[in-house]
């Protein structure tokens, strides 16, 4: 098959901070890691398709580029335009306006992922626990649960930890206040106050659609942290390379679950997969208590892809290599147009 890799450009630096940085020793030392969508594009030709790339830059002239594309599948991998991640589900809209077939959740479902205050609500709807929370806005309050502190303050729809950091576990009213008032000046979008869950971080991936394939569960160690710093996975966790916070914390297949627990955090995972509409492939997101509840945190359609990233920890624990995760995830896409591809 013909495939274009769609991406946007200018998510690089924000993928990769030490792009962004000065030239100082530690740049230089480091080898620029591959990029996603290298990876994939080297799976696919070993797959035996013919891929290309297309790329978004925010401009419209690019936009004409994919309706101009003379490919059977688009791979995407765009999650912002014009480097605005509420934009991610107009991609998948503009591609059924052309009625090109594409790879991972539709606009519907990365609608609903994306505000967590309604995910959370419709994950709680099909019985999973989801931690208590309130929303607001500029002061104005969208719905309140009796909230007890510790408390997460988080912006309602952003992704990849932006605006998620050290600072993101308060304990007093005033560094409630604080916190509020920060992620209101820095982002648009309501600000969620959730009630802090302390457990082991596990994710769990799918690929399919009819009947999702759980894949091994993955964990997120912080156990490592210092004493003092909270144990979520927020920017440092997820992107400051040279920090110690980076350094101490690693996912891995998680060890140490027994089978019921397991069996507990698949179906969860599954549940809300479907519930949100997720499609393809993608990851849940839960925190699991010492009591053994588990809570789903939130939904991430068309998760990273990269070799190093969680999905790819996931479908290498099933046996695949990274090249068959990657054709697990078109062999998905494909059966969902099976009037296209025979
Ligand atoms: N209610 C919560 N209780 C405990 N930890 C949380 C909670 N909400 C978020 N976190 C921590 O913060 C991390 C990032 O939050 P998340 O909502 O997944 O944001 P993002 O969409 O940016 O990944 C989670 O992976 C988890 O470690
Ligand atoms: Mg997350």
């Amino acid at each position: 098959m013909k495939i274009g890799v769609l991406y946007e450009r200018w998510h690089e630096t924000e993928e990769y901070p030490g792009e962004n940085m000065e030239d100082t020793a530690a740049k230089k030392k480091r080898k620029r890691p591959k990029l996603d969508r290298e990876e994939i594009f080297a799976a696919l030709t070993k797959l035996g398709h013919e891929p290309s790339y297309i790329e978004l830059d925010g401009e419209n002239q690019t936009l004409f580029a994919i309706a101009r594309a003379k490919v059977d599948l688009i791979f995407n991998l765009v999650d912002s335009y014009g480097g605005n991640d509420s934009h991610d589900y107009n991609i998948p809209a503009f591609l059924e306006l052309l009625d090109i077939p594409y790879t991972g959740t539709g606009p519907h479902g990365l609608i609903l992922a994306q505000d967590k205050s309604v995910s959370k609500k419709i994950v709680a709807f099909h019985g999973l626990k989801t931690p208590f929370s309130a929303v607001s806005h500029h002061g104005r309050v969208d719905y309140a649960h009796d909230v007890k502190f510790p408390l997460i303050v988080k912006p309602s729809s952003e992704d990849g930890s932006i605006g998620i950091d050290v600072g993101s576990v308060v304990t007093s009213v005033k560094e409630l206040m604080e916190r509020i008032d920060r992620l209101h000046g820095e982002f648009d979008c309501p600000v969620l106050i959730e009630e802090y869950i302390e457990g082991r971080e596990i994710y769990a991936a799918f690929v399919g659609n009819a009947s999702p394939e759980a894949l091994p569960l993955v964990e997120l160690d912080l156990s490592r942290l210092p004493p003092d710093t909270p144990r979520i996975a927020g920017r440092e966790v997820k992107f400051e390379r040279d920090s110690e916070i980076y350094r101490l914390t690693k996912s891995a297949l998680a060890e140490n679950l027994d089978e019921d627990a397991i069996e507990r955090l698949q179906e969860a995972g599954r549940t809300a997969y479907r519930a949100l509409r997720l499609r393809d492939y993608g990851r849940i997101d839960m925190r699991l208590t010492s009591e053994g509840d588990i809570y789903v945190i939130e939904a991430n359609p068309n998760p990273w892809l990269s070799s190093s990233a969680e999905f790819a920890i996931a479908a290498r624990g099933s046996e695949r290599t990274y090249t068959e995760a990657i054709g697990a995830i078109i062999d998905a896409a494909r059966s969902r147009y099976p009037h296209r591809f025979k």
